[in-house]
């Protein structure tokens, strides 16, 4: 819950301040002097459009291209402090979710903003669990899709075309067809997630099973052959878990951002999803993880780490999974992930050399000057595709396993914008600087 006395940070966190108060500013240009407010550590964009140097000027605008010090919402949901390494839903830390919640439990306390009784959590993951079936349509127009098709692409399709399906999600003030939405988006993900991947090995598409959990649905969905009924190995079950909760929500990062911005046009929600899954499938968003696998390939060995550590150094190469826009410390989420690697690779019975060099790689740089000054620590991403990697799950699909349940985060972050009396159609400004008033040329002078 965001405290009075806590203001949004660089680091994407809350940094303890007494916040309230004002700022006088002069503004040299007129001389004039402007009396601010400050409200949790924060100063509102519009209140400097007042200071202006003439009656017809606009007013001062604020420039932040990529947002990195301009708070977009208010929001009850995630807290981070970067500096210290901190990761909270709804004031839970990410240690405990993962210890003693599931993903789906998770996903309701995103959505709902508190944990659920027995009774609460049974029905909603009855609800979710009958809604995991995807249209017909939707499977013969997954179909059409080449071979060869990204799965991530097939996914952002599919998730837009949803909204075709459900035409009366665009009512925003009905409260049922917004749970209903809710519902139907966090279930039938896993679902479009494994047409995709079977539709890569040209397999046939796997239906839903009600009578798994549902990470193990999304295993039997993926993994099912001639078994009649599938059983997935619990430590698999339990790690797939734990890695959606990991990923389950991450604040106003850029996916999130997305969902937020488009949906304010209030559009349906399956159309703001799937502007968070386009966000997504960016590499500078969720495709790290695949590019560490690709340098643990490279590095080949253990002997070769320090000559690899000196080309980072020499900025020749970039230590991937390492470093965070937000996180200054070691990502929590790293230091949960690490612990399930083992156990993965037991219940798979593989044998990963790339985990080896990978802990080697993270232990020198640990200690390197270099890396500790900068503060540059493990992320999510250093140790999520070795996980995948020991599932089988190929590289293409890493992005559509972090969509899955980044769709909670997306989804109560969507309803929480519905609900802020603040919210209004995202619209930034800008600072032009093209031409003006240039006589049109005719083509035989140009
Ligand atoms: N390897 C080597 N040097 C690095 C790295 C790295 N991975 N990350 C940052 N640095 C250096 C950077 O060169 C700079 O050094 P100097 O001040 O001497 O020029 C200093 O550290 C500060 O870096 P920055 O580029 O200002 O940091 P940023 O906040 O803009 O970048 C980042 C954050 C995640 C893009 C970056 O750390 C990076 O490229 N990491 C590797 C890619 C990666 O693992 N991405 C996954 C992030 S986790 C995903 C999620 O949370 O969803």
């Amino acid at each position: 819950m965001e405290e009075e006395h806590t203001q949004p940070s660089d680091a994407g966190g809350a940094l303890a301040t007494t916040a309230r108060g004002s700022l006088t500013v002069t503004d040299n240009r007129t001389g004039e002097t402007y009396e601010v407010e400050v409200v949790d550590g924060t100063v509102r964009a519009m209140d400097f459009r007042q200071m202006k140097v003439s009656e017809d000027d606009f007013g001062l605008l604020t420039y932040d291209p990529a947002f990195t010090n301009t708070a977009s919402c208010r929001s009850a949901i995630t807290y981070i402090d970067g500096e210290a390494g901190v990761l909270e839903h709804r004031g839970y830390p990410i240690e405990q979710l993962c210890d003693q919640s599931t993903y789906l439990e998770v996903a309701y306390l995103l959505v709902h903003g508190e944990l659920p009784n027995q009774d609460a959590l049974d029905y909603w993951t009855y609800a979710i669990t009958h809604h995991t079936y995807v249209h017909e349509n939707i499977k013969n127009s997954m179909e059409g899709f080449r071979y060869d098709a990204h799965p991530m692409a097939m996914l952002l399709s599919t998730v837009g075309a949803l909204s075709s399906f459900y035409p009366g999600a665009k009512n925003l003030d009905d409260e049922t067809e917004r749970y209903m939405a809710v519902v139907r988006l966090i279930a039938k993900m896993p679902t479009l997630a494994a047409f995709a991947y079977r539709h890569n090995l040209g397999l046939p598409y796997v239906y839903p099973d009600n009578d798994l959990s549902y990470p193990g649905n999304f295993l039997s969905m993926f993994y099912k052959m001639t078994e009649v009924s599938y059983e997935p190995d619990p430590r698999l079950e339990r790690a797939l878990d734990v890695l959606w909760i990991l990923h389950a929500d991450h604040e106003q990062n850029c996916s999130t951002a997305a969902v937020r911005a488009v949906g304010s046009s209030q559009v349906d929600p399956y159309s703001a999803v799937a502007a968070g899954v386009a966000a997504l499938y960016g590499p500078l968003h969720g495709g790290a993880n695949e590019a560490v696998l690709g340098m643990l390939d490279r590095i080949q060995t253990v002997d070769n780490i320090p000559d690899f550590l000196q080309g980072v150094k020499d900025r020749k190469e970039r230590l991937m999974g390492f470093g965070h826009r937000v996180y200054k410390n070691y990502d929590p989420r790293a230091r949960i992930i690490k612990k399930h690697v083992d156990e993965v690779l037991d219940a798979t019975g593989v044998q990963n050399p790339k985990l080896e060099i990978a802990q080697e790689l993270e232990k020198r740089a640990l200690d390197d000057e270099y890396f500790t000054e900068r503060k540059l620590y493990p992320n999510v991403d250093f140790y999520s595709g070795l996980i995948y990697e020991a599932l089988n799950i190929p590289a293409d699909m890493f992005t559509v396993m972090f969509a899955i349940p980044r769709t909670a985060g997306w989804l109560a972050q969507w309803l929480e914008m519905l609900g802020d009396p603040e919210t209004k159609i995202a619209r930034p400004r800008q600072i032009y600087t093209g031409d003006r008033e240039l006589d049109y040329v005719p083509m035989d002078q140009r």
